[in-house]
């Protein structure tokens, strides 16, 4: 093989154009297979500092060799009932597709927003070479590959940005209750106010840019035509919608004013949760990840439907 390859170690797959991201925040691996970079077994971090640009985690990495087809399935079958084969960087498919085939793989059903995240154990494995494969029975996400996908809704938001709140709640298995109050910064034309909408949230909805016509005046739904910026965490607390529960922004704006924005909200005390989307203009800002990252009980990731973004969520 001529690399060393981490038995007992770590794979973080990046999500896919995010490679440099993820070598960054790793520093150095012992070896890259097309977007999974491999590492000795790293010591436990808390999940406020697991990279933040990897889709998936491939924990306990095996090494197992193998002389036939049928012999390499039994031997991950005995890891693990299900399997989803990485197989980007082989130069030629065939081998490993006939592996898979002898296994269970994901369901390909995409999810229906609300249904929970599938129970069984979902393994993730490749071909080293013909007769090496690497596995791991233990992933982070219970996705194919990191990618959470759904049922979507054509007809409904008016725009593709739903996906994205879809994604985040289903993930952390949290989402505003009914009658909550939210407060949607940077929300036209609407996506995510749709969504909390639907979930039964108040929603103060705030852009400059109009929102859908077919949101404006709903019951429940207040829009602001006005900036982000200029929301008074004090104000809002103090009038008659009460305190807010959930502030969500997916402004277009550059980090450092984004994280001006959270540190008032944070140094007012008058909210529960944020979802935020760090939306990176040309380079990727390492350091204002860093200044994010480091905020307690925050964590940051890179969602199946954020593009050159994180989503960095607080609360709960
Ligand atoms: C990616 S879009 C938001 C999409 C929205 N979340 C949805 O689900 O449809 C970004 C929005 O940020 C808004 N924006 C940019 N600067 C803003 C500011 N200072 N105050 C309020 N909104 C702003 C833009 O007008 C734009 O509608």
């Amino acid at each position: 093989m001529g690399f060393a390859v981490p038995q007992g170690g770590v794979g973080y797959l990046a999500p896919d154009g995010f490679l440099p991201e993820l070598l960054r925040e790793l520093g150095p691996v012992e070896r890259v297979l097309g977007r999974l970079a491999l590492c000795a077994a790293p010591p436990v971090r808390p999940t406020t500092v697991l990279p933040a640009w990897a889709q998936n985690i491939w924990h306990d990495l095996r090494v197992i060799p193998f002389t036939s087809i049928a012999q390499a399935a039994t031997a991950l079958k005995g890891l693990g009932p299900l399997w989803a084969l990485y197989d980007e960087h082989l130069p030629r498919r065939g081998r490993a597709r006939l592996i898979q085939q002898r296994l269970r793989g994901p369901s390909s059903r995409p999810l229906v927003f609300g249904d929970p995240l599938p129970k069984l154990p979902l393994g993730s494995w490749t071909l080293l070479d013909d007769s090496t494969l690497l596995a791991s029975p233990r992933c982070s996400s219970p996705f194919a590959h990191g990618e959470a996908l759904f049922v979507e809704d054509k007809t409904g938001p008016p725009s593709r940005a739903y996906l994205k709140l879809w994604e985040v709640f289903t993930l952390l298995d949290r989402r505003p209750d009914p009658g909550q109050l939210c407060l949607d910064l940077g929300s036209s034309p609407g996506g995510w106010t749709w969504v909390l909408h639907k979930l039964g949230a108040r929603v103060i909805s705030v852009d400059k840019a109009p929102l859908d016509p077919r949101l404006a005046g709903l019951p429940g739904i207040i829009f602001r035509p006005e900036s982000a910026f200029a929301q008074s965490p004090q104000a809002i607390g103090q009038d008659a919608f009460g305190p807010v529960d959930w502030l969500f922004s997916d402004v277009v704006c550059y980090p450092e004013r984004l994280l001006a924005l959270v540190r008032r909200w944070l140094d007012a005390g008058t909210v529960q949760n944020m979802v935020c989307t760090i939306k990176f203009q040309g380079e990727t800002d390492f350091q204002v990840i860093d200044q994010f990252r480091s905020i307690p009980h925050s964590r940051l990731l890179h969602l199946a439907h954020n593009k050159h973004e994180l989503t960095w969520v607080w609360g709960g």
